[in-house]
């Protein structure tokens, strides 16, 4: 992990970033002018946007709450996001202390934050990497610092995956790093959709474009095709809001328009 003052220097404040965007959606401060007219430009095509992040982090939670239930004791999270209360490794340590939990991320902003994502029980383990989700070799070596790769670990790809084009092989990348798990493993993802709003989607993908990054709806095919040879567990893949609700307390506000995100908890047999 490099320090926080050369992420500092590194961050480009002149262009959007995904990080800050969807830290502006969710009502932080960790974000710029830039990022805040590019949240503004979205929300104006699609006003549910901000529902939608909400939507997805609260997804995060009760999957969370979910995979600790059966015991999980190990998670890695790639596609972290700046900091927002609770994170992962709060959650999964309020069930079970001894949790160990490896961040990553490739915005040189969430490494400057990164010390809110450390702050481990005394019994457990968090620690953060940064690098590229389209190096999986480079993530499972780090990661093996912290986790015990021959035991159950969570790997959550949640609002990561639609950020990977398919010139960048997103399949290939999910493949290589469910194939590092054990049997007993589960992945999560979440992954927003065009199904349900096509031309706002497109609408949005084109000011992605032009703003100099990459977004990437999937259908729900596309999305479960994630999944392939694993087992999901109930409900199956699913609309955010509508993933094993009960685990709240986080209650999703019931709207009359679909969240385009579709989620998924699976396990490796
Ligand atoms: C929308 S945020 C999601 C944060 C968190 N997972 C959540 O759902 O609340 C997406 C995160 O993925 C990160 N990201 C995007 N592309 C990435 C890549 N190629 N490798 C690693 N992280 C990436 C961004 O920097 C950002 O922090």
């Amino acid at each position: 992990m490099t320090d926080g003052f050369d992420a500092a220097a590194r961050i480009d404040t002149s262009k959007m970033h995904p990080a800050r965007v969807y830290d502006y959606l969710l009502g932080g401060k960790t974000n710029y002018v830039v990022d805040e007219e590019f949240a503004e430009g979205m929300i104006a095509v699609d006003p549910t946007v901000r529902n939608t992040a909400m939507s997805n982090r609260w997804f995060m939670h009760r999957a969370t709450r979910w995979l600790a239930g059966r015991g999980v004791g190990q998670y890695m999270d790639i596609g972290t996001g700046i900091p927002t209360e609770p994170n992962l490794h709060r959650i999964a340590q309020q069930a079970d202390p001894t949790s160990r939990i490896v961040y990553v991320d490739n915005d040189p902003i969430v490494l400057r934050h990164a010390e809110a994502l450390l702050d481990s029980t005394p019994e457990g383990s968090t620690d953060y990497v940064e690098a590229d989700v389209r190096d999986p070799a480079q993530i499972v070596e780090k990661a093996g610092a912290t986790l015990d790769f021959k035991q159950p670990i969570a790997l959550s790809l949640i609002a990561l995956l639609h950020f990977v084009g398919d010139e960048d092989d997103a399949y290939g990348i999910v493949s290589r790093l469910v194939d590092a798990l054990p049997a007993g493993s589960y992945l999560v993802i979440a992954h927003v959709t065009g199904d349900f709003a096509p031309e706002e989607s497109a609408e949005v993908v084109a000011r992605y474009r032009r703003a100099g990054s990459t977004l990437r709806p999937r259908t729900k095919k596309e999305v479960e095709q994630f999944f392939d040879g694993m087992d999901l567990v109930e409900p199956g893949l699913a609309l955010a809001p509508d993933w094993n609700p009960d685990l709240g307390p986080d209650q999703p506000p019931a709207g009359d328009t679909p969240v385009p995100v579709y989620v998924g908890v699976a396990r490796k047999r």
